[in-house]
């Protein structure tokens, strides 16, 4: 279990629930890292340094606590600084820190939305853009060994960033623009062979808790997310941050339990050359409508019993 001996890791969001079992099983196999958590609440108020420093405690040596909220670039570049000065560089980065604040469209608030998108968006573009020079760097020095094989970066999204969930504008929207980071940042960083991946996780964790059933299906919904435990999503994470992950880049991977999935991606489903206006109708009808994808949210797509 020491495949990431030497490796250095930031996880944010590493204090509590799925990003503390990716902190700890990436330290239990050898790497050191940052605890990078604010200790807020689900809808991002408030914060307690206790959160992080307790989670770094918990691990002993080789983890450092970073409670200052990593969504604006000084934080974000703060804590990719602590894991270089601490620890001596930086390898595997975990975006997983986020927070909802959910209201149907037609009833959303802007300060709302904003504090959305700057978690759970913005935030991992900061972290990315202060690490990503420190990665592309360590990549030229080849950092742990020739070949570079080190530099691993995992995005944690959600299936409602890919289905889509009522009520979930801003946080489905963030967790989507953060598959389309994860595109864009697996391309900038190919030469210098460090991986960038997306993970959407299933787990039970006090925002599973805090969900509150609308009818009977959301509370079936809900009575099994509550069985599935957050180890199996921390096992593909640290796999991606190892050794045999090293040229897996660019991918869409889901955790639900024991079952692993790779999402497809969007890509043109079917196409037809357009007659122009007038036949355009009967064209459509014939060639795209048979591919339309349903409307549903994962609560149907997921709505079997899981695996564990
Ligand atoms: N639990 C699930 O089933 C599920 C489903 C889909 C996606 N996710 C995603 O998994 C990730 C972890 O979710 P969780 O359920 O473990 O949530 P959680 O609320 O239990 O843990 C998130 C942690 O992130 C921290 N955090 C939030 N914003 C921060 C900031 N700006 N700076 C530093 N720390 C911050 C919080 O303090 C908290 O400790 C999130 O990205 C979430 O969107 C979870």
């Amino acid at each position: 279990m020491a495949s990431l001996t030497g490796r250095v890791a930031l996880v944010t969001g590493g204090g509590r629930g799925i990003g503390r079992a990716i902190a700890g099983l990436i330290h239990a196999q050898g790497a050191s890292l940052v605890i990078a958590d604010s200790g807020t609440a689900i809808d991002g108020s408030g914060a307690d340094p206790r959160v992080a420093e307790g989670a770094a405690a918990a691990l002993g040596s080789r983890a450092a606590a970073f409670a200052e909220s990593i969504a604006s670039p000084s934080a974000a570049a703060a804590a990719v600084e602590l894991a270089v000065k601490r620890f001596g560089g930086l390898d595997i980065v975990v975006n997983n820190a986020a927070i909802i604040r959910d209201a149907f469209i037609f009833k959303a608030d802007a300060f709302a939305w904003d504090a959305v998108i700057r978690n759970n968006l913005t935030a991992p573009f900061h972290v990315l853009a202060a690490a990503t020079p420190v990665l592309r760097e360590q990549a030229r020095a080849k950092r742990g060994g020739d070949p570079y094989g080190w530099g691993r970066i995992v995005n944690i999204v959600s299936s409602a960033g890919l289905y889509g969930n009522y009520g979930q504008a801003a946080y489905a929207s963030a967790k989507a623009g953060l598959l389309g980071l994860t595109r864009v940042v697996a391309l900038d960083m190919q030469r210098s062979l460090v991986t960038c991946n997306a993970v959407a996780p299933f787990a039970a964790t006090r925002v599973t808790e805090a969900i509150t059933p609308a009818n009977e299906a959301q509370a079936q919904y809900k009575a099994r997310a509550l069985k599935v435990p957050a180890a199996p999503v921390a096992e593909l994470v640290a796999w991606l941050a190892g050794p045999e992950a090293a040229t897996v880049s660019g991918q869409l991977f889901g955790v639900r339990g024991r079952e692993i999935f790779l999402f497809s991606q969007p890509r043109p489903a079917a196409r037809l050359v357009s007659p122009g206006p007038a036949g355009l109708g009967a064209a459509i009808a014939q060639h795209l409508a048979p591919h339309y994808l349903e409307l549903g949210t994962d609560l149907e797509a997921f709505g079997s019993e899981p695996i564990l």
